[in-house]
Order: C-alpha cells, then structure tokens, then sequence
C-alpha cells in the first residue's frame, strides 16, 4: 500500500529499492517530454541527471526557452515559480515544496509595498530571490550575473530601490558608484562564513584564491580575488591558471568545479560554526528520490493566481530583454 501525503509538501510515496533511479529519471524524461532544470546548489547526483544546469539567470532563460510539456525544477520555490510565471501554459513541478529561500523570506509584501509608496520617485530592482508578489511589486528583475549591467544602464538621476539582498545591493553601488535605496535582506548562507575562519584558510593554503559570491558580507568580499554569480565563478576557475580555491558560495557549485577542472583543489569557505562547509537547508530539501516521485507522479505543482502572475512577468521580461541587449 503506497501513502500519499502532499501537505507535507511532497508525495511520500514509497519507491522499490531494486529500482535504478538514474536509469528511470531519464526514461521518465523522455516519455513525457519534460526537462530537468537544476541549480548548482542541488545535490551533485540531481546535477548529473539533469537536462540544463545553472545559475539564477541561465535558469530563468532556459526555462523561458523550453518547449518542453513538464518543467521539473530541482531548486528553490522562488526559482520553479520563476519558471511558472514564464510558462503559465506549463506544468511546473518542485520536488519539495517547502524548499523556500530566507532571503525571499527577508523581504514580505505587506512591509515592501509600504516601504515602495514611501519612495514613489524610486525605480524598484528586485533580486530575483523574492516572491512573486514582489516581483509584481518591482519594475525590474536582476539576477546576480546581471545586477550589475542593469543598474549602469539606468539614467544617472534615477533614483533606486534595491530589494531584498542588502549585501548584493551594498556590493553593486559600490561598483556602480550609485546611491541605491537597499532593503534590509539577506541569505543565511552567504552571511555565515567566518572571516576569521577564511583568513586562517587562506595561510594554511597561501597559493589558494579566494573566490566568492556576492551575496557574502562586505569584510568577506573584501577578501576576494573574484566576485561573481555561481556561473560566473565557475567558469573562473575553468579559465584561470590557479589550482587551488577556496570557494565562499554553498557547496553545491564545488561538484561542477570538480568536475570541469578534475586536476584542481577547491576548499569550501568554512561557516561561523563548526561544519568544514556551508549547505543551504532549503536546496538540500530536494533529494534523487523526492526528484524521481516529482517527476513521476508530476506532484508537487507550482500553482499561480493569473493576476498576480501577469503582474510578476512583467519586470522579469524586461530583465530578459536587457540581458539579450547586454549579450548575456
Ligand atoms: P546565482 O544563481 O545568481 O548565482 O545566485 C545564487 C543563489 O543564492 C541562488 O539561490
Ligand atoms: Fe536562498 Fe541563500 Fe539558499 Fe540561495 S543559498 S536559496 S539565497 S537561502
């Protein structure tokens, strides 16, 4: 007798041991013509059956491109429903639906949309990581690869909010030499690493680089010898002629980092606590096992109220639009 539960947000339905579950993933794919989108951050055997893996940007644009019937997104809610809201046509499917994101959580609409009517003179730039209530509160979606290039191409005399990430916020004024409006969000991740921790690292291993991701605090950055989008950091350590790294982002990104560059170290940057490195509870929700009943059973789904989902399209069109301007 199978049980199924989905207010746990997930089937739990029992799966036969004898099973080869890579084997029926692909099999599962293929028959219903769906494509498996995973995030870096995602376990590395999820990462290996998957049909595309990205970041935050290269996921939203491959999900915007697919014409695939089913879209299995191994990653966090915010990033399925991305996908949903491009693809309202679609089935959308989460392994785990309680795999939510804190700095999405960071940022509720109630508070922002108050915070937005108290700045009516501002053009409001939402990181990707937030909601779909926020993104339909905002003007313009960024991602981590584009924040950047999408806050320069704004007239020198707009004024900005940017929400929900402070720390990316902080890290893109100063590159932009903008005065940006920051909410005060953050990822629980990227805001425990020990500086402490990495300064000792970094003179036991003296030949390493630190490479880090912009979501980290400001004193951490500071440490870099690269700052980028988990995309971007990979495809660094693929091009440069360091062989060792210590890498100041979820430890999700180290298997592809393995596994473009197998001659290469890479040490993940240690975390304020006792742990050697730094997983996020939310990715680490989606399991190969929760993926193949996902996928089989086509449970959970993403659903969206039409209004809000128009509304939440909008800014993240404009940010596809401007990353094609931009060559991305
Ligand atoms: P990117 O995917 O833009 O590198 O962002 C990392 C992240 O925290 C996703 O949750
Ligand atoms: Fe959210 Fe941080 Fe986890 Fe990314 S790593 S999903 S920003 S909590």
């Amino acid at each position: 007798m199978i049980t199924q539960e989905l207010s746990k947000g997930y089937l739990d339905v029992k799966i036969d041991p004898t099973i080869d579950i890579f084997a029926e993933i692909k099999k599962l794919k293929r028959e219903k013509n769906a494509i498996l989108l995973a995030h870096y951050y995602q376990d590395g055997d999820i990462q290996d059956v998957a049909d595309f893996i990205g970041d935050s940007l290269g996921l939203a644009q491959k999900a915007a491109a697919t014409d695939a019937s089913l879209i299995v997104f191994a990653g966090v809610h915010f990033m399925a429903e991305t996908a949903k809201i491009l693809n309202p046509d679609k089935k959308v499917v989460l392994p785990d639906l309680n795999a939510g994101c804190s700095l999405a959580d960071s940022c509720p609409a109630a508070p922002f949309e108050a915070f937005r009517k108290q700045h009516p003179d501002h053009i409001v730039i939402s990181y990707i990581n937030c909601t779909a209530e926020i993104k339909a509160l905002s003007d313009i979606i960024c991602t981590s690869s584009n924040a950047e290039q999408i806050v320069a191409s704004l007239p020198k005399d707009q004024k900005i909010i940017f929400a929900p990430d402070k720390n990316l916020g902080r890290y893109i004024a100063k590159k932009t030499g903008r005065d940006m409006l920051l909410w005060d969000g953050s990822c629980m991740v990227h805001e425990i690493f020990s500086l402490e921790r990495i300064v000792k690292l970094k003179a036991q291993h003296p030949k390493a680089k630190f490479i880090a991701h912009p979501e980290c605090e400001t004193p951490v950055l500071e440490l870099a010898d690269f700052i980028g989008s988990t995309t971007a950091l990979l495809n660094y350590t693929k091009k440069d002629s360091a062989t060792e790294y210590i890498v100041g982002t979820e430890t999700g990104i180290l298997h592809q980092m393995q596994k473009e560059s197998p001659d290469k170290t890479f040490i993940p940057a240690p975390p304020n606590n006792n742990c050697a490195c730094n997983d996020c509870p939310h990715m680490k929700l989606n399991t190969l096992e929760k993926l193949y009943i996902c996928l089989k059973h086509e449970q959970p789904e993403i659903i969206l109220p039409e209004d809000l989902r128009s509304r939440a399209e909008k800014p993240i069109r404009r940010m596809l639009e401007l990353s094609a301007q931009f060559g991305m």
